[in-house]
């Protein structure tokens, strides 16, 4: 297959099984926050069986003809038979209002949790919904020769997500899984150019919010005998696709070592402009460490930029943010660690603010606002201190480590029946 054949045509990629996605090699950034230096792919495939053919996704909405110049390449819409949804986002549903008007005799397969997605996205206006069959682990279909078997693999990267195995074929479908934005249209991962650094941005931004449901996932995967893995993004994995299936189940494993790790830990984040937040958090920090069983670190923003600590959060069980109030509001470091967090599962840790202010403070209740809204527990009043601290008041912020310390610590009772 030349490069060339590749950007013009569909690609055989196994016997029977052709890509016949489009090549976004323009784009960069996804999503509005994903930035890629490639540009991207939407990959589609048809499969052909004996009793029919077989779709697998579609493409965004203006690539729609390059997706139909391809299909047509390798079938005939009469022919086809099945279309598999794995992921109903439009970069990949964007051709499947035309698909269906193309071909309606097809019978729709997708996830038990894609079925809201397909209504809202087939309004009578847009075609109406078609017969479909909602799906899940074990789910397959004969194609002739040929069998589709599905896998549960939800919030990879939306709730509808599944994955679908080519039995005979070893080829797995994977939707967003194991994707990256990198347009090459040599296509083979063999091929491509080194796509490493954008196959791990990929999985850091899309993925890693989702580690617990990547987890999951890889118990259906891994087990496979897999020749090869077709994601709906970037390079097809046709050289030892079991690597990154590998490195997959490296990145969703919790890799710190944590010396004291039977400890629950708390991070303290301050920015302190003449020293008061400063000796705020070291307070608190103190009076954290007076309850055993808390390992308590704790950074200076503005020594550092936030991404570094995304590990950290990752792994910790609660947050303590300080900032100064300037100009009404919490200083930027604070908003830039709190805008990382986005790619992190955070929800159900702790978290508390404090600061020391001028004449307003607000910094504190802004940032428990935010906490609140990335789903952290605010089990505590934040303390905010007019200017520099005095003794009682440090002890204030002793008191108030302490109380978090005890929260992150504190077991329920144990019912006897
Ligand atoms: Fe490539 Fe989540 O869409």
């Amino acid at each position: 297959m030349s490069a060339a054949a590749a950007t013009k045509d569909a690609v055989e990629i196994a016997q029977g099984v052709h890509w016949i996605g489009a090549l976004d090699p323009d784009l960069r950034s996804f999503d509005i926050i994903l930035r890629t230096a490639n540009g991207t792919t939407y990959n589609a495939y048809a499969v052909r069986g004996k009793k029919g053919v077989a779709i697998i996704d579609t493409v965004k909405e203006s690539f729609s003809g390059e997706f139909f110049r391809r299909l047509e390449s390798v079938t005939d819409y009469a022919e086809i038979t099945t279309i598999v949804l794995n992921h109903l986002e439009p970069d990949h549903s964007g051709a499947l209002p035309e698909l269906l008007r193309r071909a309606p005799q097809a019978r729709v397969y997708l996830s038990v949790r894609a079925q809201m997605m397909l209504k809202a996205l087939l309004k009578p206006a847009n075609g109406g919904v078609p017969e479909y069959t909602p799906v899940s682990t074990g789910f397959e279909v004969d194609l002739g020769g040929r069998t589709l078997h599905f896998l549960h693999t939800p919030y990879l990267h939306w709730p509808d997500t599944q994955c679908t195995f080519l039995k005979e074929d070893g080829i797995l479908f994977t939707g967003d899984v194991f994707g990256c934005h990198f347009c090459d249209e040599r296509l083979y991962n063999d091929r491509v150019g080194d796509f490493r650094f954008s196959f791990e941005y990929y999985y850091a931004h899309i993925m890693r919010p989702f580690r617990s449901y990547v987890l999951e996932a890889l118990t259906l995967i891994e087990p496979l005998k897999l020749s090869m893995i077709a994601p709906a993004h970037g390079p097809i994995l046709t050289h030892s696709p079991q690597d990154y299936v590998r490195r997959y189940r490296e990145l969703a494993t919790p890799r710190l070592y944590n010396e004291a790790h039977s400890d629950k830990t708390l991070l303290v984040f301050y920015l302190s402009a003449y020293g008061n937040t400063r000796r705020m958090a070291e307070a608190l920090a103190t009076g954290a460490e007076n309850v055993s069983g808390v390992r308590v670190s704790i950074y200076d923003l503005e020594g550092c930029e936030p991404g570094i600590f995304t590990d950290l959060v990752e792994e910790a069980d609660c947050l303590a943010i300080g900032s100064p109030t300037i100009n009404g509001d919490a200083v930027k470091p604070i908003w830039d660690l709190l805008s990382s967090l986005a790619t992190v599962n955070v929800s159900g840790k702790l978290g508390i603010a404090f600061g020391s202010y001028g004449w307003s403070g607000e910094a504190v209740s802004l940032i428990e606002d935010r906490l609140r809204g990335l789903k952290l527990r605010v089990p505590l009043t934040g303390l905010r201190l007019k200017l520099s601290p005095d003794e009682a008041e440090l002890a204030q912020c002793r008191q108030l480590g302490e109380s978090l310390a005890t929260h992150l610590t504190y077991q329920p009772p144990q019912v006897l029946v």
